[in-house]
């Protein structure tokens, strides 16, 4: 049957349907978007901020944006391809084998489904689509604004900033200069009251917020308060159980995850017998089970002896080097930042400096001033130039030692 193999090759399939579900969401957001701004406008025109010809734009934006959700949601394509199979179908009669008459029912079937599904993703706006990798940014922060009550100052103000894929970005700052709270709205726990995040180029919505999530993954401060399993192999599984995964898959994924972070002989042990250093490790391979791109630490080094703090940060070399992972990590550990590609420096839910390492080195006296210690690697080039030995600048101590060697 020539017309039967000829719709198998040319198909929707449930990919298809996830990629129209992500572009109907996001024109549902551009399109409560531009009526928001629309709206805010109208406010600014009577306030005297605009003229007419600035708000008929926003006004012809919003209804651009209006047009083109009411256009998407008018597609009939998975419509179509149920009524093109309907037809071959009703056409393939008894002439036909019996195994041409089940494959044709078989794609009936799967088109049907995929049209009721078409039907129902129409109604809510593309929920739930699996979400893929647009963009090559992994994490883009637009105008984000957060306060924890109305009568609060602003715990987050204003912050912008991109951070791109297999990118190892440092968050740094004085006490209450917003890091816990940015990276609380990154995962997803708090969120903005204006500004959005977008995840690999998806905007995240209250819609797509537990497909956004499974992009992260955390490790926190404290080693104690992340188990919950008696063994540290039931701690690992305890994630991957909540994602139900295949049970015949998990054990290799269990030994897998703690391989890469050296804890594989200790998978029997119980988790509170185990050193700060270890437990952290654990909490990473608690983390890298569920294969998320993105890690975000908020001072996973922070209560450990100085070998477990070296080691957990060697660890975060590591998983952007072999694994390509994208690492975030909020520090107090001004000799971390050498460490990274970017350093973002937050002050009272600002974010008033990002750049390379070096360039956010530079200026030390901009660091004081905003109560930020300095690298004691910094600090002894500092001195050296002071003294008028002039070097070049080093990534780490080994460096500068031979330098000086020399
Ligand atoms: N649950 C909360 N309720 C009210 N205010 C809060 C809450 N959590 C934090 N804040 C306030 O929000 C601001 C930012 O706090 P946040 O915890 O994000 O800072 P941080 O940079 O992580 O600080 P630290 O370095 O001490 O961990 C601070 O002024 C803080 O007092
Ligand atoms: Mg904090």
């Amino acid at each position: 049957m020539d017309s039967l193999k000829k719709f198998k090759e040319n198909k929707l399939t449930t990919k298809e349907l996830n990629d129209f579900k992500i572009e109907l969401h996001s024109k549902y957001i551009n399109m409560l978007q531009a009526n928001n701004d629309f709206f805010k406008s109208k406010e600014e025109k009577q306030q005297g901020k605009i003229d007419n010809q600035e708000l008929e734009k926003y006004k012809a934006k919003s209804v651009e944006a209006k047009a083109e959700f009411k256009k998407i949601c008018g597609s009939k394509i998975f419509i179509d391809n149920y009524k093109t199979i309907l037809k071959i179908y009703n056409s393939t009669t008894k002439k036909n084998s019996s195994i041409i008459l089940e494959q044709a029912k078989e794609e009936l079937n799967y088109a049907k489904n995929l049209k009721k599904e078409f039907k129902d993703s129409v109604k809510d706006h593309g929920r739930g689509a699996q979400l893929t990798k647009l963009d090559k940014v992994a994490v883009k922060v637009e105008n984000l604004k957060f306060k924890y009550a109305p009568d609060f100052p602003y715990a987050l103000n204003e912050v912008n900033f991109e951070i791109n894929d297999g990118e190892y970005v440092a968050v740094i700052g004085h006490n209450g200069s917003g890091k816990s709270t940015l990276s609380k709205i990154l995962i997803g726990v708090l969120s903005a009251q204006e500004g959005h995040v977008s995840i690999y180029g998806n905007v995240v919505t209250r819609d797509n917020l537990d497909q956004a999530r499974k992009f992260l993954g955390i490790v926190f401060q404290n080693p104690d308060n992340q188990f919950i399993g008696s063994s540290v192999e039931a701690d690992i599984a305890f994630g991957l159980e909540n994602k139900r995964v295949n049970p015949k898959d998990m054990q290799k994924i269990i030994y897998d995850s703690a391989k890469k972070v050296g804890m594989e002989n200790f998978l029997d042990k119980e988790p509170l017998n185990l050193s700060g250093g270890q437990k952290q490790r654990v909490a990473i391979a608690s983390a890298l089970a569920l294969n998320p791109d993105i890690l975000i630490f908020d001072e996973a080094t922070s209560m450990l002896d100085p070998k477990g703090n070296r080691e957990i940060k060697e660890i975060m070399v590591e998983l952007r080097d072999k694994m390509k992972k994208t690492i975030i990590s909020i520090t107090h550990d001004m000799d971390e930042i050498l460490n990274a590609d970017k350093v973002i420096v937050m002050n009272a839910g600002r974010l008033v400096k990002i750049g390379k390492p070096e360039e956010v080195l530079k200026d030390k006296e901009f660091l004081r001033g905003i109560k930020l210690e300095i690298p004691f690697l910094s600090l002894v080039e500092e001195a050296l130039d002071k003294e008028g030995i002039k070097i070049k600048h080093s990534q780490n101590m080994d460096e500068l030692v031979k330098q000086l060697c020399k």
